[in-house]
């Protein structure tokens, strides 16, 4: 599993290569592999965007607000619960349960939880990552 992580963290994506060569590295077979990263829905085989927004949406989120929240990711972000934006900033997925239950709605971002979040919220999370990637652009362009 660290392995799986620290693939995914460096490259967004896991795919079928990668999978074999862990496979051999750990003398193991590529369907335990394939297995593992297809069970956990953190990890993924497809690309995704930049930041990915995980909405919680099991009941305890989806009582305190959870679709309200989900229409303004959407509304915001331009795309639906599995899609990516066409620039490859943005991923939206729904989420289990984020063990967050009494602050909900709960919202992963990469790995950064944001507790009841509202759709006034959403905007202002949307521009902290905006900025963020933008700072990073004009990093990787002067270096
Ligand atoms: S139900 Fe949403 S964090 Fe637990």
């Amino acid at each position: 599993m660290p392995v799986l992580q620290e693939l995914q963290r460096n490259h967004a994506t896991i795919s079928d290569f990668a999978m074999q060569v862990i496979a051999d590295e750990l003398g193991i077979h590529p369907a335990e592999v394939y297995g593992v990263t297809s069970f956990y829905a953190f990890l993924r085989q497809e690309s995704r965007g930049r930041f990915v927004f995980r909405l919680c949406q099991t009941v305890s989120c989806d009582l305190a607000g959870k679709s309200r929240v989900a229409c303004q990711l959407e509304n915001d972000l331009g795309i639906g619960f599995g899609e990516t934006t066409a620039d490859g900033r943005f991923s939206l997925e729904w989420a289990s349960c984020l063990g967050m239950c009494d602050q909900g709605p709960a919202l992963l971002v990469n790995d950064r939880i944001f507790t009841r979040v509202t759709p006034e919220r959403v905007h202002e999370i949307i521009d902290e990552c905006k900025r963020t990637f933008g700072a990073h652009a004009r990093q990787a362009a002067h270096a």
